[in-house]
């Protein structure tokens, strides 16, 4: 039996996450948890002839309590997003206290899920989450992800379209955050290789790092990246599936993690980063979570720019996520 939840199940990423994960024949059980619709989004979605039963809950009635109880995987996309002119960070006002509370719930009801964290701002929500769980005692550093999986789906993208490829064929590690500079391409080592030129490197690396304002821009206010997230966030939670439930080896996705996940490499990952605690690299997973953090491997001299400027923003936004919990709880 296996039970996936997904908090902001009624949302603009919600709706089609949820469609992809009921697509996914490894779970049994869908639950719908959002403060409005879930009921309806999971009526529907109830119709379609897969194996997983759908449920769908409001926050009356102990709603969060069903629809986390038993989870063996968690997705939060709740949260509100973009419009242009703002900056992710904009958005914590909101969305921090929103993914405390869903955190929360999570500690009491699910203390043994995978948690994959979409609502931004990323490189302050993860922390948060963090925060919550270690106050509750059910910290698990192996099963906490940031979903950054948007930023290397764009650079598979944006670069193939240059290189006249598949895109499916062409990987690119992205390291970092998730918002402007801290998204960091490393174009280097693009697979297979590619010798861009450096006007080629410099336009792609820009293109990944602000690939979300592209879609906030062409909303005009309705809203920023939701079709392309839910595939992406259904790729990443499949990929947890895949590692946790079948128990394949050697599944690498990137993601933003904390990395006290791996301790073995930890003090050398960090080392390279000025000490931050929190991570966006490839990640290999294993049957319980986080197996191996990849480090960065050979960066040219531009990318080690890029990680330069990337540190003190990731250090700014883990601070504040870490202060808004132990300042409030
Ligand atoms: P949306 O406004 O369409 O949907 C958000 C949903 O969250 C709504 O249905 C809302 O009712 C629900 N919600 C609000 N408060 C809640 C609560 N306390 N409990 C449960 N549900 C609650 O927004 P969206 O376009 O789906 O985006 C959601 C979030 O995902 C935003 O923060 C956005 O910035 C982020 N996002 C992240 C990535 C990424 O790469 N990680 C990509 C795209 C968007
Ligand atoms: C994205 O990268 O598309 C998301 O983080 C949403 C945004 O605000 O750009």
């Amino acid at each position: 039996m296996v039970k996936a939840t997904v908090l902001g199940a009624s949302g603009g990423i919600g709706q089609p996450l949820s469609l992809l994960l009921k697509l996914n024949e490894a779970i049994t059980e869908l639950a719908l948890y959002d403060i409005v619709n879930s009921p309806g989004v999971a009526a529907d979605l109830s119709h379609i002839n897969t194996p997983a039963r759908v449920t769908g809950y409001l926050p009356a009635d102990e709603g969060l309590k069903c629809a986390l109880t038993n989870a063996h995987l968690v997705v939060i996309p709740a949260g509100v997003p973009r419009k242009p002119g703002m900056t992710r960070d904009d958005l914590f006002k909101i969305n921090a206290g929103i993914v405390r509370d869903l955190a929360t719930g999570i500690a009491q009801h699910a203390p043994n899920a995978y948690i994959l964290i979409i609502s931004n701002p990323v490189n302050s929500t993860v922390p948060i989450v963090v925060e919550v769980l270690k106050k509750h005692c059910v910290f698990d550093p192996k099963k906490i992800f940031g979903v950054t999986t948007l930023d290397v789906v764009r650079a598979s993208t944006f670069s193939s379209e240059i290189i006249g490829s598949d895109p499916r064929d062409v990987r690119v590690p992205v390291v970092g955050g998730h918002s402007g500079v801290t998204i960091v391409p490393l174009l280097s080592q693009i697979s297979p290789q590619k010798g861009f030129s450096e006007e080629q490197i410099e336009k792609l690396t820009h293109r990944i790092q602000y690939g979300g304002d592209e879609v906030v821009k062409a909303k005009d206010g309705a809203g920023s990246a939701t079709l392309s997230m839910a595939q992406a966030g259904a790729r990443f939670a499949s990929s947890i599936l895949d590692a946790t439930v079948k128990g394949k080896p050697g599944i690498i996705e990137p993601s933003y993690v904390c990395l006290d996940a791996d301790k073995e490499h930890c003090s050398q990952l960090k080392d390279a980063i000025g000490g931050l605690e929190y991570f966006s690299y490839n990640v290999e997973l294993g049957p319980d979570g986080i197996h191996k953090i990849h480090g960065l491997g050979e960066v040219s001299p531009y990318e080690r720019k890029l990680l330069e400027s990337a540190i003190p923003e990731l250090k700014q936004n883990i601070e504040k996520g870490v202060s808004f919990i132990n300042s409030k709880l």
